[in-house]
């Protein structure tokens, strides 16, 4: 069979077409690390390859976040952006830039680029048609950083029913309106756990998990669950990929069939990861 080409690094062949047939149907859930969204015109790329994936008849869900953003905002109205175990703690002040910033500025931003697609997106903050419920994180009731209490999918099959792509700011409020700010790995875990997904997929400015965080050249291309939980013991994550491999951890648990982590940086990374053998990222499965 002949192989038709995607960009001067692959191209699709035949085994392309065997995993678009085992792909039609199902649902991925993308979350999209602000870390990775730095590019404008890898941004426009990265909506694109979410586009087709769309187009070959998979429902998306695109969760973002945006912490670059948010940090550059905070340094503007000189508040320090603050952060334990690689999850931000956000009081009261900074949880108003932080929401202005990801549900009105990156979610549109988002749902604009899949206009221009021709695909209709919808942007979603968790408070919206009650998709996420929240609960505090911490006792302070001056941290206004959550967690996810419930996840309300109703909205979500309805979106996916008229084919349209939910895109997901992760801030959401508990029963008595507060808002809370959540980490958006853990919203795209317990989304892809509540709606069974076939995988999670994170993209980040990393090529995936390295053994050590300064080489590259020690990705971890291929881990299982067990393996993954050794490794939070072995002081290997810090920072934000601490959230994220938790989210794995949970997501598998959850009987999510397989998460992906891969370099948001590289041009039309998900295609690769997703539509070739020659995967370019780390694989964990259960
Ligand atoms: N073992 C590891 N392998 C890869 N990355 C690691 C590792 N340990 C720590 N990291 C850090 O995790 C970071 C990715 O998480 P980070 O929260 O910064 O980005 P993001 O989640 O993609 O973006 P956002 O938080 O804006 O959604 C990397 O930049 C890297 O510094
Ligand atoms: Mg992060």
């Amino acid at each position: 069979m002949s192989n038709f080409v995607i960009s001067d690094r692959f191209y699709f062949s035949s085994e392309t077409l065997s995993l678009i047939n085992k792909y039609f149907g199902s649902t991925f859930v993308i979350k999209y690390g602000g870390s990775a969204m730095q590019n404008p015109n890898l941004q426009s790329q990265v909506i694109e390859d979410l586009s087709l994936l769309h187009f070959l008849g998979i429902n998306i869900v695109l969760v973002h976040g945006g912490g670059i953003f948010i940090n550059n905002w905070l340094n503007r109205l000189n508040i320090e952006p603050k952060f334990e175990n690689g999850v931000r703690i956000t009081d009261p002040e900074a949880m108003e830039i932080v929401e202005m910033v990801l549900v009105g500025k990156i979610n549109k931003e988002l749902v604009s680029l899949f206009n221009q697609n021709n695909i209709c997106s919808i942007g979603l903050s968790g408070k919206d048609a009650n998709l996420i419920h929240a609960s505090a994180m911490f006792k302070s009731t001056s941290n206004l950083t959550g967690k996810v209490k419930s996840i309300n999918s109703k909205v979500l099959h309805l979106l996916f029913s008229n084919r349209f792509i939910p895109v997901i700011a992760s801030i959401a409020s508990d029963l008595k309106g507060k808002t809370y700010n959540i980490n958006a790995d853990t919203v795209a875990s317990s989304i892809a756990s509540e709606l069974k997904a076939d995988k999670l997929i994170l993209l980040t400015d990393m090529p995936g998990i390295l053994r050590d965080v300064h080489d590259s050249s020690t990705l971890i291309k291929d881990i299982s669950l067990d393996s993954l939980t050794n490794l939070l013991a072995e002081d290997v994550i810090s920072g934000g990929m601490i959230p994220k491999i938790q989210s794995c951890i949970d997501a598998l648990r959850s009987n999510v069939k397989s998460v992906h982590i891969i370099d948001g940086r590289l041009e039309h990374s998900i295609l690769h990861e997703l539509l070739t053998y020659n995967r370019v990222g780390s694989m964990i499965v259960s």
